[in-house]
């Protein structure tokens, strides 16, 4: 029996290096313990693993490479806590030799189990981006944000990357019983564990984000099943919103009828005709009516007159894309470009977002792409037309054509592109860089997810554009594990 010792539970870097060094050896999985720390008492009587030098024992076959698909699931799956886990993983890395197909043999045992290990890993990971709650203290550095966070995985190393890039420039720590990482806006460390009565239970902004929490909950969307699944009440105990969750649900029947009551002034008269026209539409066709109803919608809205922009504009803009689209992009509104193509980002603009796109691994063609405004705003300057950003009067007039989109192509997943996108998405006039990366709450479609607008890369000085790209690309993929 060969001892392998690792540093610490979610050690790849020292499980692929013992990996390496057995299969040099030989040893077959049955013949290797996974150990993490040092146990000297326990394993003395053990072999311990041959050294990786040039006088180890020689492979017993030429180099193997092993598939890139591997390493990126065997990333994953290490943060899993089943004790077997390295084993696991050796196992599959020695059949693997003989079988360079096992990977896509997803009813082999050890194959779903590592699969499923890794999908686990991907949920947790997500949950901690979004259930991390960081309060506020002062130390002799001035403000440290920390958190207290309670993991069922080991996924604390892989996932406080996504924190630094989040909150590059506060100083943050972030505690779990086993492992806490620190930033301190220069260098990421990880320590040893801590206890729940290290970090705060309470700070200056505690009341305000309650407020907004409880501002934002809305009882006629109140799906109790799916809010659980979302957020599964084990995160309940470390989320300060989560203790206004009773009530808010008790009271929901109350509120809702208070905001029908409330109800604003009904759309003017032509609004209403349309909509009723178009909902006959989509309802009298059945499954599918989306594919006769937005070149319907379409059409009316070419003659919008919904607000002036349509004066200095060549066209509306449509959305564009399949009407059964699971993934719907919402962007600003046209540009230039355009606004004399006639679809949506095809510019400058479109082209950075095909780019990510394409890099995230997000198929462009099965999406829905639209705009929150239809209509390009801009300013007359000699032959150019400059861009104007809309106001929130002619955001909320397009946002009808926004909502009919919505009704009809009924996205799984919403992407606001940037702050006009959001505020007429969710209702928030700011917060953008605070919620990119996350799901926000939002009448129209549930929950939104939040990023950048692509033009706002183009904006960047030179020397920020690749670094912001990037972020933008980090973004797109989450999205896609999102959905996978
Ligand atoms: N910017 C947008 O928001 N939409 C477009 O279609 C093009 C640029």
């Amino acid at each position: 029996m060969r001892v392998a010792a690792l540093a610490h539970p979610a050690d790849f870097e020292g499980w692929r290096e013992a990996a390496r060094v057995c299969l040099a050896a030989g040893a077959r999985p049955h013949e290797v313990a996974w150990r993490i720390g040092e146990e000297p008492d326990l394993f003395a009587a053990l072999a311990p693993l041959p050294s990786a030098a040039p006088s180890a024992a020689p492979p017993t076959e030429p180099a193997f490479r092993v598939p890139r698909e591997f390493v990126e699931l065997a990333q994953l799956a290490i943060c899993h806590a089943d004790e077997d886990r390295f084993a696991l993983l050796y196992r599959l890395l020695w059949r693997l030799r003989a079988d360079r197909d096992l990977l896509g043999r997803i009813t082999d045992d050890d194959v779903f189990r590592l699969r499923a290990m890794a999908k686990m890993i991907r949920r947790e990971r997500h949950k901690m981006e979004a259930f991390v709650r960081f309060r506020e203290i002062a130390d002799a550095e001035g403000s440290l944000f920390v958190a207290w966070f309670e993991p069922e995985h080991h996924v604390v190393e892989i996932t406080a990357p996504f924190f630094v890039r989040r909150f590059a420039s506060m100083r943050w720590s972030i505690l779990t019983p086993l492992v806490s990482a620190h930033w301190n806006m220069k260098e990421l460390r990880f320590g040893p564990g801590a206890a729940k009565s290290d970090a705060p239970s309470h700070d200056r902004f505690e009341e305000h984000w309650l407020t907004y929490y409880a501002n934002i909950f809305n009882p006629a969307r109140l799906k109790i099943g799916m809010m659980k699944s979302e957020m599964p009440v084990r995160y309940w105990k470390n989320l300060p919103e989560a203790a206004l969750i009773e009530t808010l649900v008790r009271e929901a029947g109350k509120r809702e009828a208070a905001m029908i009551e409330a109800s604003p002034t009904p759309e003017p008269r032509r609004a209403q005709i349309i909509l009723e026209r178009m909902k006959k539409t989509a309802n009298a066709a059945g499954p599918g009516a989306g594919h006769n109803a937005l070149p319907g919608l379409a059409q009316e809205a070419s003659g919008c007159r919904r607000c002036p922009l349509w004066e200095g504009a060549t066209q509306t803009v449509f959305g564009e894309g399949a009407a059964d689209a699971r993934l719907m992009f919402v962007g600003e509104q046209p540009g230039d470009k355009e606004d004399l193509a006639g679809k949506p980002f095809v510019g400058p603009a479109g082209e950075v977002f095909d780019r990510a796109l394409a890099e995230a691994g997000i198929d462009r063609a099965s999406a829905y792409v639209t705009n929150a405004v239809k209509h390009f705003k801009n300013e007359p300057r000699g032959k150019r037309r400059l861009h104007k950003t809309p106001d929130a009067g002619e955001i909320s007039a397009c946002r009808w054509w926004l909502e009919r989109e919505i009704e009809i192509i009924r996205p799984q997943f919403t992407v606001a592109l940037g702050a006009t996108a959001l505020r007429s998405l969710t209702g928030l006039s700011g917060g953008l860089m605070n919620l990119r990366g996350m799901l926000a709450p939002s009448d129209l479609v549930g929950e939104v997810f939040v990023t950048v607008h692509p033009s706002s890369i183009l904006r960047m000085p030179p020397e920020q554009r690749e670094a912001a790209y990037a972020a933008f690309v980090a973004d797109l993929r989450k999205l896609a594990r999102l959905m996978a």
